[in-house]
């Protein structure tokens, strides 16, 4: 493996490729000197360290006394990520150059040619000003090279009170044994954990931290102050204080669900202190950040136990997770249409609490919430104006509306049993549908592999005849929430990948193209959900694209599984969500997995679902039945225990 400092000689650089000559030369003689290559070597072996650390966070460099220093940094970024480029995943961190308003026009020009434009950004300006343009930046690698106490001071001030650095942080001092009183004063003032990592350069000091406690003060009015521009405002922050303070008081349990972010989430700074205080209390904030991406540095800050759902309006509502329950809903979103189709999803998904406050920014017409209010028979309370347009409503009780089951197209479910095999492959799978609600087991389903949408169809439609089937009983027998099941589809939608394990690459359907790359490709996503929207209500179904070496690693489940179609055909395929399904504890207690792939490739038990199943069993020591056998290649099992051998 190649060294950090053998990437970063000019002659294999990206940056000596990519610079300018004229710049280039200068940097070649300053390079040269003694002490330049002690500061170099010092910053290198920083950067180096925190990408083998997998610290988070940006870098950050103020003043340019030194005047090469951001371009080391630059390189040594550059330089690290061909280091790792086995292990892709590492996202860069950016620089940030904090100069003030004179700084040499051509040490920005060379860090632009060093880095992508993503991954530079200079903030020309005064220290401390400058450090508010980001505010709301994370660091993990603080170069300070200002030549005035002062202004070190003013920084390091400013990053320790606002809780800017990263616990685990480096911060380099560029004059440093000058700075060591101002630096003691600062580590007592802010409790700062630290080892000193010594000098470097003529007189540097470096120190790695450990844990610091900002200013809390400064940083919750800070934030709250940045949120109060205006009388609306203040009113706002006046009313839901006193909705949270209701909801304590009437005993009204459950957590609060933020939906749009169109006013900079003055509703997160005031929950902050509440949240932190009553650690079950949880905030799910449903917001499109591709309009406020600006925005998304802050929450990370503001709140710890804040539950993120991304994506458009719709995927929003479609992760609206069953379990959810909400005390207050707080919808910050001027689209009427969506406001209420807000609301009548959560009603729908009784995710509302009785008892519950709804706080509207921009209110509805009167008539369609009249509308609501009869469809979903709710016993409510207006209670009045918010804001200048909005509106709140006490919501004491109300019946959840079942979600529409389309009517059923049998046909295009019967025209999917073209053989004896895909016959009983149906009747198997309803069954297995059957088996979880009969005999309660908890989670959702998921199917990996869709290519046609056959099985998808089939199974979306047995979970919608047990839903209402057994829906009814169960809320009546054990008296609470029933959450009904979701319909998670896995594809890459591409076909089968290239067969790239020993495993496959033996197999004789990979050896005679039978399971060649691309092949088993039908419907695309959108399709997909059309096919099996005509069988149980699209807000339960999820879809998710791509390969399963990517999708499965990104895969946050808020779920346990109850049932698992695997339909993915290669060993490789299996294992990649299988072994991360069991790694994971995905997989509920009694839940069903169903092989359709198990007799393929001759029924060898060297290859394809069979290989990956028997390696699985002694990966995970899976306690389980053999549930039997369906059409002329499926098996089927039930686990009842696993867990990982040691
Ligand atoms: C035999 S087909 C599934 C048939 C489907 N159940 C039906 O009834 O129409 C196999 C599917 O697995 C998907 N697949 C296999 N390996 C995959 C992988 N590694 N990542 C994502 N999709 C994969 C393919 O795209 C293909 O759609």
């Amino acid at each position: 493996m190649k060294k950090l400092w053998q990437l970063i000689m000019p002659s294999s650089s990206t940056a000596a490729e990519n610079s300018s000559p004229a710049v280039d030369s200068e940097c070649q003689v300053l390079s040269e000197t003694y002490l330049d290559c002690e500061y170099k070597t010092h910053l290198q072996m920083a950067v180096e360290h925190l990408w083998k650390t997998k610290n988070e966070g940006d870098l950050l460099t103020c003043g340019i006394g030194r005047k090469e220093s951001a371009a080391w940094l630059a390189e040594s970024i550059i330089a690290c990520q061909q280091l790792s480029e086995q292990s892709a995943q590492i996202v860069p961190p950016k620089l940030y150059l904090l100069a003030h308003h004179a700084a040499s026009p051509e040490l920005i020009k060379r860090c632009q040619n060093i880095l992508p434009p993503e991954g530079f950004v200079a903030v020309r300006g005064f220290f401390p000003q400058s450090i508010e343009d980001i505010r709301y930046c994370k660091f993990r690698l603080i170069h300070l090279d200002s030549e005035i106490v002062d202004s070190t001071n003013d920084i390091l001030e400013n990053l320790f009170a606002k809780g800017m650095l990263m616990n685990g942080s480096m911060i380099m001092l560029d004059g440093g044994l000058n700075e060591l009183d101002l630096w003691t004063e600062l580590a007592q003032k802010y409790s700062v954990q630290f080892v000193d990592l010594g000098s470097y350069g003529a007189s540097g000091r470096k120190f790695l931290i450990h844990s610091y406690e900002p200013n809390a003060k400064i940083f919750t009015e800070d934030l709250l102050s940045r949120f109060e521009r205006s009388e609306i405002d203040k009113d706002c922050r006046r009313q839901l204080t006193m909705a949270v303070e209701y909801l304590d008081g009437a005993g009204v349990k459950g957590g609060i669900g933020k939906f749009g972010l169109s006013n900079g989430g003055k509703v997160l700074c005031l929950l902050k202190e509440r949240l932190e205080q009553e650690q079950e209390q949880k905030l799910t904030l449903f917001v499109d950040f591709r309009a406020a991406e600006h925005l998304k540095p802050m929450f990370g800050l503001l709140l710890t136990q804040v539950s993120l759902i991304e994506g458009n309006f719709l995927e929003q509502l479609g992760r609206i997770s069953p379990s959810q329950l909400f005390r207050l809903v707080h919808i910050e979103e001027f689209n009427e249409e969506q406001v209420l189709e807000t609301l009548s999803r959560l009603l729908k998904n009784k995710a509302i609490a009785e008892g519950a406050i709804i706080l509207l920014d921009d209110g509805v017409n009167h008539s369609h919430f009249c509308d609501l209010v009869k469809d979903h028979n709710i016993d409510y309370e207006d209670l009045g104006t918010y804001a200048v347009r909005g509106r709140k409503f006490l919501i004491r009780r109300y019946n959840p509306v079942p979600a529409r089951t389309p009517a059923r197209d049998l046909r295009i479910l019967s025209s999917f049993e073209r053989t004896a095999a895909e016959k009983d492959i149906r009747k198997h799978l309803i069954l297995a549908v059957e088996y979880i609600y009969g005999a309660d087991v908890n989670g959702d389903i998921a199917e990996f592999g869709t290519c046609e949408g056959r099985t998808a169809a089939w199974l979306a439609d047995a979970i919608s005849s047990c839903e209402a089937y057994y829906g009814p009983q169960k809320q009546s027998a054990i008296d609470a929430r029933f959450d009904p099941k979701r319909l998670y589809l896995f594809d890459s939608f591409e076909g089968l990948p290239d067969a790239v394990s020993t495993v496959d690459l033996q197999c004789p359907h990979v050896q005679t193209g039978v399971w060649g790359a691309a092949t088993s490709k039908a419907l695309n996503a959108p399709q997909l959900r059309s096919l099996c929207e005509k069988f149980m209500p699209g807000e339960r179904i999820e879809i998710i694209e791509g390969w399963y070496s990517e999708s499965m690693k990104h895969f946050a489940a808020t779920t346990k599984f109850s049932l698992l179609h695997i339909d993915c055909d290669l060993y490789q395929s299996t294992m990649e969500v299988l072994d991360v399904l069991f790694d994971k504890e995905l997989i509920a207690e009694g839940a069903a997995i169903l092989f359709d792939d198990w007799n393929p490739n001759r029924a060898s038990p060297g290859f394809g679902e069979r290989k990956a199943w028997s390696d699985l069993l002694l990966k995970y020591e899976i306690e389980h039945s053999n549930w039997g056998s369906y059409g002329w290649g499926g098996q089927k099992f039930l686990i009842h225990s696993y867990r990982k051998r040691q």
